[in-house]
């Protein structure tokens, strides 16, 4: 995302040094031209029926954005409905989805007429029915079904196993029909699955490709008109050089073999793809200090700004953005703080570095600002939005002052 102009770092037609002047360390900055770009190529190869999974990056302006680019919003909570409604996206393509929805969540997707609310239980099933029933109206819904397919991926990233917590097993697909037959207010017109994120194997493809096609035959001639066939999200983005090669046409050729001769609805709802690489955030040296002999660079963005690293082991490559030694030294970047799991990388080998330098932290589009925290009482991060050589900031944090007057103290304390 990075180019250099005569040395300097420009993402677009801007340069990073004129929003490290008007935006404190650390914040997100993301390219327009490149989500535009990737969501484009996604609609070309897997067709129209794209669902942002918003939770990957909720920012009100990413999603005014997304929605001017024709898809639609794949939503886990009444937060994430109320922003994607907010945005402008159309309630008839808004699926909601998610393992856990209460009465109250239910009952304002039913008021605001969205496309599909895609139930994850027999037993939400049956809330919905009556829930649906109170308010005299018949609702479309989905199933999430759990296809039992190991997407091979990280294992706290992985959610298409019999054991996994989300969607209904296959093995009740029967009960499935037999309840949805009994309920007066839900009309049963989609399937869905998720198997989990950063897949890359065509395998895992192929196998829930089939198994969901099974399923939505079955639906089928148990007599009930499955149209929709939600095939989830998970596409794999290359975080580092050692991350196997994804190639989204393989999806589609998969996509093809399996769904060949049926008039299915076929759908996705990628977040990481379409926007993880659009990202990065701009860091800036606090500190450097030998500890034991390693060479720490400590920054001001940390676990509370980026917490993949430190939640998940995943790696995020890291560059500097000042290069003022042709000295190059082996570095470990940590955040500033107080957990030893606040470490971004290890044995990276940059140029000399001097405090007060810029690092760039990249790929984090997705899943970064929108998993920050005030933790350690530190703000949350800014976010930058560049359009050529225009930028907005989307996002400034509220300060901590504010942060601190919503805690009460109780009259006797
Ligand atoms: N659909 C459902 C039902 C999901 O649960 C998810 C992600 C997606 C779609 C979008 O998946 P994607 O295309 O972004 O892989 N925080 C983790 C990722 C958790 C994903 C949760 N569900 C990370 O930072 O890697």
């Amino acid at each position: 995302m990075l180019t250099y102009k005569n040395n300097d770092p420009y993402i677009e037609g801007t340069s990073l040094y004129d929003l490290v002047k008007v935006c404190q360390t650390p914040f997100y900055v993301y390219s327009q031209q490149k989500i535009i770009d990737q969501v484009n190529k996604t609609k070309e190869i897997l067709g129209n029926n794209i669902f942002y999974s918003i939770k990957s990056n909720s920012n009100q302006a990413i999603l005014k954005l997304m929605n001017s680019l024709n898809i639609g919003a794949d939503v886990v909570s009444v937060g994430e409905l109320k922003r994607a409604l907010e945005a402008g996206f159309d309630p008839n393509k808004i699926i909601f989805e998610g393992v856990g929805k209460s009465d109250q969540d239910l009952l304002y997707a039913i008021h605001k007429n969205i496309r599909l609310i895609n139930t994850e239980s027999l037993e939400e099933i049956k809330l919905l029915d009556n829930l649906a029933n109170e308010k005299n109206k018949i609702v479309d819904i989905g199933v999430r079904l759990n296809p039992d397919v190991d997407g091979e991926t990280l294992s706290k990233i992985s959610t298409g196993k019999k054991t996994d917590k989300f969607g209904i097993e296959f093995d009740n697909i029967d009960k499935i029909i037999k309840l949805v037959k009994s309920c007066k207010s839900l009309n049963l017109i989609g399937i869905s699955c998720h198997i989990g994120s950063q897949i890359s194997k065509n395998e895992a493809y192929r196998n829930t490709f089939s198994q969901m096609k099974m399923a939505a035959d079955k639906f089928i001639e148990s007599g009930i008109n499955i149209k929709h066939v939600d095939l989830g999200g998970g596409f794999h983005v290359k975080y580092e050089d050692s991350d196997p090669d994804f190639n989204i046409k393989k999806v589609k050729e998969e996509l093809d073999n399996c769904f060949t001769q049926t008039n299915y609805e076929l759908s996705f709802e990628p977040g990481r793809y379409l926007i993880a690489e659009a990202g990065v955030t701009v860091t800036s040296i606090l500190t450097i200090k030998n500890n034991g002999g390693i060479n720490y660079l400590i920054v001001d963005a940390g676990m509370n700004t980026l917490i993949r690293p430190a939640m998940y082991g995943a790696h995020h490559e890291i560059s500097a953005i000042n290069v003022n030694s042709e000295e190059f030294m082996d570095y470990a970047i940590a955040g500033p703080i107080c957990e030893s799991s606040d470490v971004f990388l290890k044995n990276i080998k940059l140029a000399k570095q001097k405090i007060g330098n810029l690092l760039v932290i990249k790929n984090t589009g997705a899943y970064g600002k929108v998993m920050s925290s005030n933790y350690n009482s530190r703000p949350l991060p800014s976010e930058i939005l560049v359009h050529n050589d225009n930028y907005a900031i989307i996002y400034s944090p509220e300060k901590i002052e504010k942060t601190i007057e919503a805690d009460i103290i109780p009259s006797w304390l």
